[in-house]
């Protein structure tokens, strides 16, 4: 026998037994995305380096270490350092959004995304290579009820999953009139106690200071005392801050302010948030992310234009949705056609066609094994009910495999039967 092949590293097969959960998952994620009214967007899995060098920032570890660079059939190098497979999906959106000229439409824009992303790190547990977000962007409003408006969205979809306890970390991080003086000051601080800083962040310091408050092995001593975004935020800043948090106030949204999250991205300007699951705030542990990018269209070529949204992992809530043991409603039930004749597909065929037209869930059973042998199948596949084809055209048996009952009715009565 061939050897076998497995999957890649950092990915992982959707088997049949996890797709209810998954079903689910991405089912509330549309559903979500139609109710708050926003609208489809796709674009390519994969987008020239240099987007994600200018949107994300080269300093990002999403540019820096976690490219997934992509060639054709050759391979060239030249290729490879022009293309990557996405590692998020707002630039990509802001990219289309620019290159359609999005912003004569009526606005503000409201788009959504469900798909894969891919970055190219060391896999773990909660990190996989390949992954699901769900991302939602809205695009042209500067005001802060958006901003409280996409976290209230981001904490609905955790309730209606079934996960308790979810909390938004927010931060606001300034814009280009204050962060100049909210980094000149942190960086002072930092360099102060470059020696207290592990390598990463001393290389980060000169790179991308703000990240280095991220740095899980901050010594706690200097990250505590460190200067904080929110006490150097100019007056418009500071007055967007207040009143997103008086409006999350008012609809009863939990958050609490994380003044060390900055985010990776380098895109980001004024409100910063993730979502945690209480006491789990662990390196792979969030379970979404977002924020204000009012300066990303520019970057990309396009007119000033603000945005906000968030990406939620999918992945990584189905896992806390299992943790937590939250319920999985039942799929519909499932039917069996299944047949007393070994010769009579076609009467099987129509039969099955017949309810799934009428709205049921059905497979049907091809074999010309006995009519024993094909009910015992049907109930180890799952089925709840099996549709029994004999001699008489008009009539079918309808058995109920739980409880080991059965009546005679006709194929037009069976839907309003199971009910
Ligand atoms: P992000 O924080 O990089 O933000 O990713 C969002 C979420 O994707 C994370 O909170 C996590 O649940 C999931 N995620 C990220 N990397 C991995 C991985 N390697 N394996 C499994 N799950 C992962 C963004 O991507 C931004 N584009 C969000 C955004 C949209 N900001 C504004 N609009």
């Amino acid at each position: 026998m061939a050897r076998p092949i497995s999957a890649p590293r950092g990915t992982r097969d959707l088997l049949p037994e996890d797709s209810a959960a998954w079903n689910r998952a991405e089912a509330i994620a549309r559903d979500l995305s139609h109710g708050y009214a926003f609208d489809r967007i796709e674009t390519p899995l994969f987008e020239r380096v240099e987007l994600f060098h200018r949107g994300l920032g080269e300093a990002s570890d999403a540019v820096e270490k976690e490219m997934f660079r992509v060639g054709g059939a050759t391979g060239s190098d030249e290729e490879k350092a022009e293309w990557a497979l996405r590692p998020e999906p707002t630039a990509g959106i802001i990219r289309a959004f620019v290159e359609h000229g999005m912003h004569v439409r009526p606005g503000p824009l409201r788009l959504w995304m469900l798909g894969p992303m891919f970055r190219y790190d060391r896999p773990q547990a909660g990190r996989y290579r390949q992954f699901t977000q769900w991302d939602v962007e809205v695009v042209g409003d500067a005001g802060p009820m958006v901003d409280a408006e996409v976290i209230e969205l981001g904490h609905r979809y955790f309730a209606e999953l079934g996960l308790t306890d979810v909390v938004a970390y927010l931060n606001s991080i300034g814009d280009a009139v204050c962060r100049p003086g909210y980094r000149a000051v942190l960086v002072e601080y930092l360099a102060a106690r470059e020696d207290r800083l592990t390598d990463d962040s001393r290389r980060r310091l000169r790179t991308n200071p703000l990240r280095v408050l991220d740095d899980k092995d901050l010594d706690p001593e200097v990250a505590a005392a460190a200067p904080r975004s929110v006490d150097h935020l100019c007056d418009a800043c500071r007055a967007h801050f207040d009143a997103v948090r008086g409006l999350l106030d008012s609809l009863g949204v939990r958050y609490e302010l994380d003044h060390r999250l900055v985010r990776g991205l380098d895109y980001y300007t004024r409100t910063t948030f993730e979502f945690f699951v209480a006491g789990r705030r662990g390196q792979q542990q969030a379970l979404g992310g977002g924020g204000r990018y009012d300066g990303l269209a520019e970057l990309l070529g396009g007119r000033p234009t603000p945005g906000i949204g968030f990406g939620i992992g999918i992945d990584r809530s189905v896992l806390a949705a299992a943790e937590q043991e939250a319920p999985v409603p039942e799929e519909p039930p499932l039917v069996a056609v299944v047949s007393q004749q070994p010769d009579d597909l076609a009467a099987r065929l129509a039969a099955a066609t017949a309810l799934r037209a009428a709205g049921l869930r059905v497979r049907v059973d091809g074999s010309a094994r006995k009519l024993g042998r094909q009910l015992e199948s049907a109930a180890k596949l799952g089925a709840r009910w099996a549709v029994i084809v004999g001699d008489d055209a008009h009539t079918v048996v309808l058995r109920d495999l739980a409880a080991h009952e059965q009546r005679e009715l006709t194929l037009s009565e069976v839907a309003a039967a199971i009910g």
